[in-house]
C-alpha cells in the first residue's frame, strides 16, 4: 500500500506519469467516468478549503466513486476528544483511500502510520501539499510542454507556504536549476530547505524583494498569499499583507509566454485586470488540479489506467 504524505514518497517517474495520465484524462475524462465504480474517497478536512476538497471530490465522483467526510472537524468525534489514530483507524473500514487536510505538521504522516487504506496529504500546517505540487506540474507541462528547465519566481509568503516547499523541491528533483526567491526578508525560504536545495541539487537561488528586479527573465511566476493564519502576531501580518502586488504595469516587460501561477486563494496580491492576461493561467491551475487528482486516486486504488495485470 502506498500513501502520499510529501512529493518525495514518489519517484520522479511516478511523478511524471501521473502528470501524463492527469492530461489523457483531461483529454478524454469520458474514458474514466465508471474506473472507481463501488469506491469511497474519505475527505478529512481538519482546516479549511475549497480547491483541494472539492477538487478531489470532483475527481473521484468524475470517476463513478462516492464521497464521505466533513470539512470541518467540530462535526466529527474530534470535537469530543477523539485521537486521530482512532478516527483514521475506524475510517479504515468506511473507505478505500483517505484525504486529509490538518494544522499539525507531520499529521498525516502520523495518520499514516495508523491507517490500513492509502492516506493522501491534502496540506499539513506551513509543511508540505504534494498534491498541489502535481496540480502546479500538470499545468506547467500543459503551458509550457516539459516539466523542467524553466527559470521560475516563487514569489510572497515563502517562509509559511507549504505549496512552495513542495514545489521548490520536487522543481530541483526534475532538474530546474535557476530560481529567483521574490518576499520581504521577513518571509524568506526557510535557511533548512535553501541549504538543501543547494547542497543536493546544485541549484542558483537568488533572493530579491521586488518582483521589478526580475520579471523580465523569468519563465513561470509563482504566486503566492501571505499565510495569515499561520502568523502568531496581528501587527507582522499587518505590515506584511500588502508588501507585494502583481499589476498589469508590473508584467508589461515580462516575456509574452511566461506564465503567472497561484494556487489560490488570491487576496489581493494579484490585481483583478491581471486575469484578462493570456499569461494569468491560475484559474486553469485549479481546473487540472481535478485531473492529476484523478490520476493520482487511480493509481493508488490499482485502478483503470493503473490496473494490475
Ligand atoms: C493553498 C494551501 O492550502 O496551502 N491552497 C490550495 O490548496 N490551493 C495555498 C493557500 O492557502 O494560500
Amino acid at each position: 500500500m502506498r500513501h502520499l504524505i510529501e512529493p518525495e514518497d514518489f519517484t520522479l517517474e511516478e511523478i511524471e506519469e501521473l502528470v501524463d495520465t492527469g492530461l489523457k484524462i483531461y483529454e478524454n475524462p469520458r474514458d474514466y467516468q465508471k474506473i472507481c465504480d463501488g469506491k469511497i474517497l474519505a475527505s478529512l478536512f481538519f482546516e479549511p478549503s475549497t480547491r483541494t476538497k472539492f477538487s478531489f471530490d470532483s475527481a473521484m465522483m468524475r470517476m463513478g466513486g462516492n464521497v464521505i467526510g466533513f470539512a470541518d472537524a467540530d462535526t466529527s468525534s474530534t470535537k469530543k476528544g477523539e485521537s486521530l489514530a482512532d478516527t483514521i483507524r475506524v475510517m479504515g473500514y468506511y473507505a478505500d483511500v483517505i484525504v486529509m487536510r490538518h494544522p499539525k505538521e507531520g499529521a498525516p504522516k502520523l495518520a499514516s502510520q495508523y491507517s490500513s487504506i492509502p492516506i493522501i496529504n491534502g496540506g499539513d500546517g506551513g509543511h508540505q501539499h504534494p498534491t498541489q505540487t502535481l496540480t502546479d506540474l500538470i499545468t506547467i507541462k500543459r503551458f509550457k510542454g516539459t516539466i523542467s528547465g524553466h527559470t521560475v519566481a516563487f514569489c510572497g509568503d515563502l517562509k509559511y507556504g507549504r505549496t512552495v516547499h513542495s514545489l521548490i523541491r520536487t522543481m530541483a528533483r526534475f532538474g530546474t536549476k535557476h530560481f529567483y526567491l521574490v518576499s520581504p526578508e521577513e518571509l524568506r525560504l526557510p535557511d533548512a530547505l535553501k541549504r538543501q536545495l543547494v547542497d543536493k541539487y546544485g541549484v542558483e537561488l537568488k533572493e530579491v524583494v521586488y518582483l521589478e528586479e526580475v520579471i523580465e527573465n523569468i519563465d513561470i511566476l509563482y504566486m503566492t498569499r501571505i499565510q495569515k493564519e499561520r502568523f502568531f502576531n496581528e501587527a507582522d501580518y499587518l505590515k506584511l499583507k500588502n508588501s507585494f502586488k502583481v499589476t498589469r504595469e508590473k508584467i508589461k516587460t515580462a516575456k509574452p509566454d511566461m506564465i503567472i501561477m497561484h494556487p489560490l486563494p488570491r487576496v489581493n496580491e494579484i490585481a483583478y485586470d491581471v486575469d484578462d492576461d493570456q499569461r494569468a493561467v491560475y484559474f486553469e491551475q485549479s481546473e487540472m488540479g481535478v485531473y492529476v487528482r484523478m490520476a493520482l486516486i487511480a493509481k493508488l486504488l490499482e485502478v483503470g489506467p493503473y490496473a494490475r495485470g
